[in-house]
């Protein structure tokens, strides 16, 4: 479909891109769920990271990525700055689109076969998602009803205290995800001794995060430290399913300090919200599963085909799809379309 003359080519992302974004997540979603339990995490984000790239020339977009695999000369692919999309033809305009991409987020859950391994791509306009450094990120995560109550820089007690109150519960009836690490123990007694309740994780803050903000996923915030490019993926979720942030970066060595600067940061001590992480007017945040998971369910590979489980959300137009996707490889024979 034509764009109508008075749209810009960059208010046509949403309209435009979303059923794209979602061929580009499961195309990765299920290369990297071949590599499921084969303990080598680095061969199941190269085959996400080689599919994500692979789907992305099919897309007509003049997109750049600004949140990836990191610096031109250490990745090869979806570095950050890396242009993506197909060539446009003479004297048409391709829409240009800024995208942040985690090709498989927890590399290790997938690696040995643990759930919520998934593959995320966040698009906005230019300008739209944060340029964040690959460093670490305090963050706390909660749904639509803690609006405005959350601050970084007060106890964790106080923080509990609020979102008991704004979800109308006691704080010994809350359940607090934390990554099972070693920097958190302090933070997780703290938890403790305030009388919440704490499900540790072995990875994933982003799939956490998304499942503090939507009702019945039996969690209800999401505390501690993470990688800030997952915290930016976070936030554009966020912004489609008016969830609660507050996060900072952790910049605490010189080096981090100056890279932060280059990258025009002013104030590396920043608190941010989602909306500051992810400004965009348009947002499309699109996650398939690869491994089983609380949200999304894994690939399902059956011979001849695989079905795949796709989150496809929409911060203008307000809409959160579920996607249940069969993927034939071949033309389905005389026993018709298997559907697992
Ligand atoms: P990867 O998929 O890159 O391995 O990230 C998984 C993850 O658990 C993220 O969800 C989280 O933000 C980050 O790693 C935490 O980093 P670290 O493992 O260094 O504590």
């Amino acid at each position: 479909m034509s764009a109508p003359k008075t749209l810009p080519p960059d208010s046509r992302i949403e309209r435009d891109l979303l059923g794209d974004f979602v061929q580009v997540v499961e195309q990765a979603a299920i290369a990297s769920a071949r590599t499921m339990g084969q303990g080598d995490a680095d061969a199941s984000d190269q085959a996400a990271v080689q599919a994500m790239r692979h789907a992305f020339e099919a897309v007509e977009m003049a997109g750049t990525i600004v949140i990836g695999e990191g610096e031109r000369d250490e990745a090869p692919m979806l570095y950050i700055g890396e242009p993506v999309g197909a060539p446009a033809p003479a004297g048409v305009e391709y829409p240009k689109v800024s995208i942040a991409v985690d090709p498989l987020e927890g590399t290790n859950l997938c690696a040995s076969g643990t759930p919520n391994a998934m593959v995320v791509l966040a698009a906005s306009e230019p300008g739209g998602l944060l340029h964040a450094p690959d460093c670490y990120m305090d963050k706390i995560i909660a749904g639509p009803a803690c609006r405005d109550a959350l601050d970084i820089d007060a106890p964790v007690k106080y923080n509990l205290k609020a979102i008991a109150h704004c979800l109308d519960r006691q704080v010994k009836d809350l359940v607090i995800m934390v990554l099972d690490r070693p920097r958190h123990q302090d933070l997780i007694t703290q938890i403790r001794q305030a009388g919440a309740r704490i499900r540790l994780i072995p990875d994933g803050d982003l799939s956490a995060g998304i499942a503090a903000a939507v009702r019945g996923a039996a969690v209800d915030a999401v505390f501690g430290t993470g990688g800030a490019p997952e915290g930016v993926l976070t936030a554009a979720a966020l912004r489609c399913l008016s969830g609660e942030m507050v996060a900072r970066l952790r910049v605490d060595t010189p080096e981090l300090e100056a890279r932060v600067e280059r990258m025009g940061i002013k104030d590396p001590r920043r608190v941010y919200t989602a909306r500051d992480l992810a400004p965009g007017n348009e947002i499309i945040f699109a996650a398939c599963g690869v491994t089983e998971g609380a949200l999304l369910h894994g690939v399902r590979f059956f011979g001849d085909g695989c079905r795949t489980h796709t989150l496809a959300m929409t911060y203008r137009s307000r809409q959160v799809r579920f996607l249940d996707t069969v993927h034939m490889f071949q033309e389905p024979g005389r026993r018709g379309v298997r559907l697992y």
